[in-house]
């Protein structure tokens, strides 16, 4: 694997790599990596001549200063595990590299609907902070193909309006890949790692609160569903920030089933100071 540090070193590669007709697959992360971004690499490596993957913490997509001091930070055992998975290119920028003139929103991106509801909503600025770097990133790396985890649902939305707007979508292919869970069904995330075993033990709640949603959404009202879930993160100690059920495409609520829509429930919920999200598609 050949790590740099410096974008234009990293754009002059690729171009050099482009030009000799390699097809590059794109899987961008900020690190505390788990068996879920190495799916995204695993996947990348079949349909693409190189991998690039990138690791940075990025400062301006965090809304809570202390989620941002309390990410983990794990890059010793990232480079191995990349590494293994036999990744061909690693970024790994620091702050200054990406943000040369800082990272105070210079720009606003016309997110629309999709910035105004759930995770846009309860993290204002979050989604113009992952903006901003996924700007930054695909246009150093101009990849083929994007690879994103599902678990992140809305932000693959963003991500996807962002290509429009920033006219890469005639370049750009966005895969997206599906979450990976441990065996309880929490869906991994980097930010498992700052749970407790205490908190540990609660934290399959979220699975078990969709999934009860998935069990019963064609007998129940979509109210009764989304009552009996935050019910049950409740009773796990959660707080719970929206349990939703959506248009998978719009991510505009469900009130009432058409049985045309293609649903999918999504979940933001704190244990203790964490926040975790997850969601599942409803068919
Ligand atoms: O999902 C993530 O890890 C980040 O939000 C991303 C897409 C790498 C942008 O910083």
């Amino acid at each position: 694997m050949i790590l740099f540090k410096k974008a234009t070193e990293l754009s002059e590669y690729l171009d050099a790599q482009r030009k000799n007709g390699r097809t590059l697959g794109f899987c961008p992360t900020m690190g505390a990596l788990h068996a879920g971004h190495i799916s995204l690499i695993e996947t990348s490596k079949k349909s693409n001549d190189l991998t690039v993957s990138s690791i940075f913490v990025n400062p301006a997509q965090f809304n809570n200063a202390q989620d941002f001091e309390k990410y983990p930070v794990t890059i010793e055992r990232d480079i191995e595990m990349l590494e293994d998975a036999a990744c061909d290119i690693l970024f790994i920028p620091t702050v200054k590299e990406i943000y040369p003139d800082g990272f105070i929103h210079l720009k606003n991106y016309k997110l629309g609907f999709i910035e105004t509801i759930l995770e846009g909503k309860f993290r204002p600025g979050h989604f113009q902070g992952v903006c901003m770097i996924m700007e930054r990133l695909l246009k150093i790396v101009l990849p083929q193909h994007l690879y994103l985890g599902q678990k992140d649902y809305q932000q693959c939305m963003v991500i996807k309006k962002l290509i429009k707007l920033i006219e890469l979508d005639k370049i750009i292919t966005t895969n997206i890949c599906p979450t990976l869970r441990e065996k309880d069904g929490l869906a991994m995330s980097s930010r498992n790692l700052r749970l407790n075993p205490e908190e540990r033990k609660k934290a399959d709640s979220i699975f078990k609160a969709l999934s009860f949603i998935m069990t019963n959404f064609e007998v129940e009202k979509t109210e009764v569903l989304k009552q009996n879930a935050v019910s049950i993160l409740k009773e796990n100690g959660f707080t719970v920030d929206y349990v939703e059920i959506a248009d998978a495409s719009s991510l505009e609520e469900i009130k009432i089933r058409n049985g045309k829509q293609k649903p999918v429930a999504l979940v933001a919920a704190f244990l203790n100071e964490i926040r975790l999200i997850d969601n599942l598609i409803l068919n």
